[in-house]
C-alpha cells in the first residue's frame, strides 16, 4: 500500500486534505489524475447500470434529509460501533477489534494488555455525523449528512414510480457523496470518513428476490472482470446470518486482495421490503405497487453498493508494477484503458522541429475533442514515455522524422512496448477502436 500512496503523491492523484494545516484524519482530496479516474469509473458504472438498461432510472437526492429518514430507517438507533477508550493514552479502539488495534504506549501490545492500560467499558457511537439546519441551535434543527445513498432512493420510491412510469423489476441507481464518522479510519482511501457511493436499489416482486439477488451478485462480479481486474485477485464472500445488517436477508461481499488482505470491495444485499415498509409506517405514505388488475404489494430491494474508493484503490494495487526494461526500471500502472486517467500521449520526438511541433500539436488538438489525451513536449523521449507508464496512459503516439516524409506515426502500447506505425490521419479512429478492445491485465 505503500508504493501505491507514494505514487498517488508523487504523479498527483490523490494528497492528503488540508496539508498545509497539518491535515486532517483520513481525508484526502484528489488530484488532476485522480480526478480523471474517478470520472471513468463512475461513467463506467452509470453506463453498465443507466446507460445500457430499460429497467434502471437515476436520481441525485439531498444529502442533508429530513431527520425522520435515519429514525425510519434504524440508523438513529443502530448505525453505531462498539467503542472502547483507554484513560491512560486517551486513544480509542473498536472493542469488536481489539486484535488488530494497538496500545497508545506500547504499540507491540494490544490495548489492555500492559498494566498502566485502563480500559472503559464498551459504549456505543453513531457514526453519522450531526449538523444543524437553519438559524435555530436546539434539538429541533439538528440533521445528519447521510451515511449511504440508498435512504434518498427509497424515499422516492413513489416519485419514481409514478413518474418514470416504472413497474418492479425496476431500479433506481445514485451516485453521491457518504460521510460516516469512523471510528478506526485508515489504509489510504479503504475506509475514510467522506466518500463517494454508488448505489441502486432494485425493486422486485418479492418471489422474485432470490432469483434477482443471485443475479446481482454475478453481474457485478462480470463489471470488475470486464473492466481487467484479475480473477485471482477477486472472490465472492456470503455473509453467514450473525454478520449480515439488521434488514438483510441475504449479503454477499465481492472482495479484493488488497495489501491488507482479503476485504469488502462491494456488498450485494438482499433488503427484503423493510425500508419500504419502515418509510410507509413512519411517513404515512404508501410505498407500494399497484398492478393495472388491482393487485398490489411491498417489493422486495436488492442492493449493489460500492464506493468508488474501494474501486480506485482495488484497481491501483491491481495495476501496480515494477519492472525491468532493458537495463532500465520502470514502474507501470496497468490500468484497463477505460479507467486509465489520460487514453493516450502526444509525443513530439524532437520538439524544437517545427514541422513535430506542428504535427504534435493538430494531432493533440483532434484527439482531445473526444478522449482525455495528453502533450508532452519537455524532456528525453525515454522520461516522457516513463512519466505516461506510471499514471497508465495505455498508448503513445510519437511523431519523428519519418512523419514528416510520409505522415506516419508511431503507436507504442504501455503493456507489451510493441511499436507499429500507423497514418497520421487514421490514429483518431484507431483510438476509438482500441478503447473498445477487450483488455486483460498483463499481471500474473
Ligand atoms: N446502503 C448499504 C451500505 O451503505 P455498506 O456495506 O455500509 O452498505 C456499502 O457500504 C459500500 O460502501 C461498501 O461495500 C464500500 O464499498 C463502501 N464504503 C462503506 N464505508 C466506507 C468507508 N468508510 N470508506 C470507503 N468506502 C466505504
Amino acid at each position: 500500500m505503500d508504493k501505491i500512496v507514494s505514487l498517488c503523491r508523487r504523479r498527483g492523484f490523490v494528497f492528503p486534505s488540508s496539508e498545509i494545516y497539518g491535515g486532517l484524519g483520513s481525508t484526502y482530496d484528489y488530484g488532476h489524475y485522480g480526478v480523471l479516474m474517478k470520472n471513468h469509473i463512475r461513467s463506467a458504472w452509470l453506463r453498465e447500470m443507466v446507460q445500457e438498461r430499460d429497467d434502471i432510472v437515476a436520481i441525485d437526492s439531498a444529502i442533508i434529509l429530513n431527520p425522520a429518514v435515519w429514525e425510519a430507517s434504524g440508523h438513529v438507533a443502530g448505525f453505531s460501533d462498539p467503542l472502547i477508550d483507554c484513560r491512560t493514552c486517551k486513544l480509542r479502539f473498536r472493542a469488536d477489534r481489539l486484535e488488530d488495534a494497538h496500545c497508545g504506549k506500547k504499540p507491540s501490545k494490544r490495548p489492555g494488555e500492559t498494566s498502566e492500560c485502563d480500559l472503559t467499558e464498551p459504549r456505543q457511537f453513531n457514526l453519522m455525523f450531526q449538523t444543524q439546519v437553519g438559524a435555530m441551535e436546539d434539538a429541533s434543527s439538528s440533521a445528519y449528512l447521510r451515511p449511504e445513498t440508498a435512504q434518498g432512493i427509497f424515499i422516492n420510491f413513489k416519485n419514481v414510480l409514478q413518474l418514470a412510469r416504472r413497474k418492479p423489476p425496476f431500479g433506481i441507481a445514485q451516485v453521491g457523496k457518504s460521510f460516516r464518522n469512523e471510528i478506526t479510519p485508515g489504509n489510504f482511501l479503504f475506509r475514510v470518513r467522506e466518500f463517494e457511493q454508488m448505489e441502486m436499489e432494485y425493486f422486485v416482486p418479492p418471489d422474485e428476490a432470490e432469483k434477482w439477488y443471485r443475479y446481482w451478485v454475478e453481474k457485478r462480479y462480470a463489471w470488475y472482470t470486464n473492466l481487467g481486474v484479475r480473477e485471482s485477485m477477486l472472490r465472492i464472500r456470503e455473509h453467514d446470518e450473525n454478520e449480515r445488517s439488521h434488514y438483510s436477508s441475504g449479503t454477499s461481499d465481492i472482495e479484493y486482495q488488497y495489501p491488507i488482505g482479503w476485504q469488502e470491495l462491494e456488498g450485494i444485499a438482499n433488503r427484503g421490503d423493510f425500508d419500504l415498509t419502515q418509510h410507509t409506517k413512519a411517513s404515512g405514505t404508501k410505498l407500494e405497487f399497484v398492478g393495472q388488475e388491482g393487485e398490489r404489494y411491498t417489493p422486495y430491494v436488492i442492493e449493489p453498493a460500492v464506493s468508488i474508493e474501494r474501486i480506485f484503490v482495488a484497481m491501483l494495487c491491481d495495476a501496480y508494477d515494477e519492472e525491468v526494461v532493458g537495463e532500465r526500471e520502470r514502474t507501470v500502472l496497468h490500468l484497463h484503458p477505460q479507467v486509465a486517467p489520460v487514453k493516450a500521449a502526444v509525443l513530439p520526438l524532437v520538439p524544437r522541429d517545427e514541422g513535430m511541433s506542428t504535427r504534435a500539436r493538430t494531432l493533440f488538438e483532434e484527439l482531445r475533442r473526444r478522449h482525455t489525451v495528453e502533450h508532452d513536449d519537455s524532456g528525453q523521449i525515454g522520461r516522457r514515455y516513463r512519466r505516461q507508464d506510471e499514471i497508465g496512459t495505455p498508448w503513445a503516439f510519437t511523431i519523428d522524422d519519418r512523419t514528416l516524409e510520409d505522415e506516419t506515426v508511431t503507436v507504442r502500447d504501455r503493456d507489451s512496448l510493441s511499436q507499429e506505425r500507423l497514418p497520421i490521419s487514421g490514429v483518431a479512429a484507431w483510438l476509438d477502436d482500441a478503447l473498445q478492445r477487450e483488455w486483460r491485465s498483463p499481471k500474473k
